[in-house]
């Protein structure tokens, strides 16, 4: 039987949610946000809206595989599904989780020199629990020992000059001993490890790292970004021309940290970066 022409006839390439075939797992507050947001521009490449929390929260990840696929977005066939949830990388169990869904994932793990990292880490926590805590006109008649008005050098500097390294901000820039447990589980050629610093000053030179990584044709160029002199960031073209710069929360003012502070904890972390150097087998060039 012949069958009559109508729009529902019209076969269109088929879409299905997939689970991700590549993960950004960190590090929080290393432009995570960002990298995904670029890497999205890439006609290849699909998003997840949000950050599932899939691998990190328990009670998520007792929900099943099926839960997360269907939180995925739909893709075509030959698209790579990225997720990003930046707690990935410091949550113990993550890594064997991972590996048990997919042992031939590709990683994206994104650094920025440590002590930055920790400011920008600080700058973001203090703006929660400033207006979590308390309504604005009250912020400035906090005592001055309350957590959510002491500075950065008096969170993670004691006053006999010694690193507080259980302050969350600074031991989440102690990179190696995250890294290690992904090594274990991962090989080296799974990872990629991106320049989180180069990826604000030079987005291209990153991403082209990852669309190499990930085996994608060098889609997104310098015609993807625009330099956004109020923000002071690259902000994104989309391939159909639209703008569009990432939301306030990201590229934010940083608190100036005193240099005799800066110093200390260049040096405090001179040996753990390199501990992390030579895990990863890269020299990113911290300064000490
Ligand atoms: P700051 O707001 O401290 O500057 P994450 O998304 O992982 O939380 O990372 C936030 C950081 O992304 C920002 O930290 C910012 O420095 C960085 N970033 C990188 N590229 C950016 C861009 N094009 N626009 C805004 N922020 C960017």
């Amino acid at each position: 039987k012949q069958m009559k022409f109508s729009p529902y006839h019209i076969h269109f390439p088929k879409t299905s949610r997939k689970l991700p075939q590549c993960l950004i797992i960190g590090v929080r507050k290393c432009g995570t946000r960002a990298l995904l947001e670029m890497l999205n521009l890439h006609p290849r490449i699909q998003k997840a809206a949000g950050e599932v929390h899939f691998f990190d929260r328990d009670e998520n990840y007792e929900r099943g595989l099926e839960w997360y696929r269907k939180k995925m977005p739909h893709s075509f066939r030959g698209q790579i599904t990225i997720e990003k949830s930046p707690s990935y990388f410091v949550t113990p169990e993550v890594a064997e989780r991972v590996r048990a869904m997919n042992s031939s994932i590709k990683l994206l793990l994104l650094v920025r020199e440590p002590v930055t990292r920790a400011i920008s880490d600080f700058t973001q926590l203090r703006s929660h629990s400033a207006t979590a805590v308390l309504p604005t006109n009250q912020l400035s008649q906090a005592s001055s020992s309350s957590p959510n008005t002491k500075s950065f050098e008096e969170l993670a500097i004691f006053a006999n000059g010694t690193i507080n390294i259980n302050y969350r901000p600074l031991a989440l820039s102690i990179y190696h001993q995250y890294t290690l447990r992904w090594l274990e589980i991962f090989s080296r050629s799974q990872i990629l490890v991106i320049n989180g610093d180069q990826l604000i000053t030079d987005p291209i030179s990153q991403i082209n790292r990852v669309q190499d990584f990930l085996g994608i044709e060098r889609r997104i160029n310098h015609e993807n970004f625009y330099f956004n002199k109020t923000k002071g960031f690259y902000c994104l073209r989309t391939m159909a021309g639209d703008k569009k710069c990432l939301k306030e929360t990201k590229g934010r003012m940083h608190p100036k940290v005193n240099e005799k502070s800066v110093s200390i904890l260049r040096k405090f972390f001179v040996e753990h970066n390199q501990k992390f150097y030579d895990l990863i087998g890269e020299d990113l060039g911290w300064p000490e």
